[in-house]
Formats: C-alpha cells, sequence, structure tokens
C-alpha cells in the first residue's frame, strides 16, 4: 500500500529525482569543517520554529514585553526550554555561521564559479548579525534597552547619512514603543524571509555547482 502511494506520488511530483539531485549527489572527499553550512541551516530552522513558539505569548509593547518573557520562562509549559533554546541557538548560528564563512574562506572555495554563493553568503552573515542586533531588544529589560541605544548610537556616527540611519532604526530621536514593535517586525518577518530566500539561492548554487574539493598541490 505504501509502495503504490509513493510510487503515486513520485509520478506526480519526481520524488526520486529530487531525492538523487539534491540527496544522493557525489561530494568530493572533505573534512568535518564543510558540515558547517549545513549546520547553520540546520540551526536557522531551529530558530524559525522556537521563535514561532515564543511569538504566541511575547507581547512587543514596552509595557508587556518584560513581564511576557517572565511569564514564558515561569508560566509557560517548557517556555524556559523554548526560550533557551532560541537564546544559545543565536549565538551559536553566529558563530556556525561565521566558522562556514572561514572556512570557504580558506579553502578559496569563494573563487570562479562559486562567486556568487560567496556574495550570497556575505549577506546571509550580515543579516544573520541583524538577526541578533533586532533580537537583543526585545526582552526589553535594562541590558536591552541600553545596549541598543549604544548600538544605534555607533549607527549613527556613520559619515553624512548617521543620523538619519539613527532617526530609522528608532523610528524618532530616542528608543520608544516605536522602536521596539520596529525591531520585532524585522527580526520575526523581514529578515527571516531574506534569509529563508537566501539559503534557497545559496544551496541551489552549491547543488547547481557541485561542492569544492579540498585543494591539492595541482591546484
Ligand atoms: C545562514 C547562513 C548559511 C547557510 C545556511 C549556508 C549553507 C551552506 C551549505 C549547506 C553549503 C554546502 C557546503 C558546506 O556546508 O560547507 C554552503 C556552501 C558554501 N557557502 Fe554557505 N551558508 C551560509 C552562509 C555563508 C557565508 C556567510 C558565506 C561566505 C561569506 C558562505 C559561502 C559559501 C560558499 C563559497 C560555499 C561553497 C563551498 C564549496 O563549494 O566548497 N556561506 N553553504
Amino acid at each position: 500500500m505504501a509502495n503504490k502511494v509513493f510510487a503515486w506520488l513520485d509520478e506526480r511530483l519526481g520524488l526520486t529525482t529530487i531525492y538523487n539531485t539534491v540527496l544522493d549527489r557525489k561530494v568530493p572527499k572533505v573534512n568535518w569543517w564543510f558540515t558547517l553550512g549545513s549546520a547553520s541551516a540546520v540551526l536557522f530552522a531551529l530558530q524559525a520554529v522556537t521563535g514561532m513558539f515564543l511569538t504566541i505569548y511575547y507581547v512587543p509593547s514596552p509595557g508587556q514585553a518584560y513581564d511576557s518573557i517572565q511569564f514564558i520562562m515561569n508560566g509557560v509549559a517548557f517556555g524556559w526550554l523554548i526560550r533557551g533554546i532560541h537564546h544559545w541557538g543565536a549565538s551559536l548560528m553566529v558563530i556556525f555561521v561565521f566558522m562556514h564563512m572561514l572556512r570557504t574562506f580558506y579553502y578559496a572555495a569563494y573563487k570562479y564559479p562559486r562567486e556568487f554563493t560567496w556574495i550570497t553568503g556575505v549577506i546571509l552573515f550580515l543579516t544573520t548579525l541583524g538577526m541578533g542586533f533586532t533580537g537583543y531588544l526585545l526582552p526589553w529589560n535594562q541590558r536591552a534597552y541600553w545596549a541598543t541605544t549604544v548600538g544605534t548610537e555607533i549607527a549613527g556616527t556613520v559619515p553624512f547619512v548617521g543620523s538619519f540611519i539613527n532617526s530609522v532604526l528608532r523610528g524618532g530621536t530616542d528608543l520608544s514603543a516605536v522602536t521596539l514593535t520596529r525591531f520585532f517586525a524585522v527580526h520575526i518577518w523581514f529578515l527571516p524571509a531574506v534569509i529563508g530566500a537566501l539559503i534557497g539561492v545559496h544551496i541551489y548554487m552549491v547543488i547547481k555547482l557541485g561542492i569544492s574539493h579540498v585543494p591539492d598541490k595541482e591546484d
């Protein structure tokens, strides 16, 4: 029965072809450093799932943000676990993406024909940092408030356009309810959409071009 269902779906969706192209590709002899990209993708998925659960109770308003997080930690079943995974997952993702970037640089995988994979990677790295920056404000505690005050202040020192960037980030001259809702929107909609789409392009390139090999003497 299961075989029949599979054959029916396979004929219509081309599941075997997808499996062969995506998962059963030939790869050169590589090492553990080549697993960091996949690890980054898994961490992104983990962040997306735990983040969705957090939005069930989190309230992005100055009056309620802090208390809603206290409630997630102490009142919601396994809330502490979901928040803990999201919290540590965020730092891990930055570390893994950075190490993956170092790996591709060290093995010169950014060269022809993989320049575009590298370019999408650079944007992925910046947007991953953006996730950390926007997420940090959401607990709306003293540390979050002042870290974001300093962060947006630093952005304000960019020559010529600094004060414009600062007021776009803050939504005014100071940190306020506007800053919190805008950071929340960017954190849960804008940046994840960009990262999701870019991971799609990035992995399409990896599949299309094949993975590079560890350079040998002839290279
Ligand atoms: C969310 C972030 C990222 C994800 C999910 C991701 C995912 C992947 C995956 C699954 C691979 C296959 C090979 C491997 O795992 O090493 C790969 C390859 C590659 N990535 Fe990323 N990546 C990310 C960020 C970056 C960054 C920041 C850069 C560089 C600026 C980068 C540049 C590359 C390059 C050049 C390759 C081709 C490597 C080769 O063919 O050996 N990636 N990426």
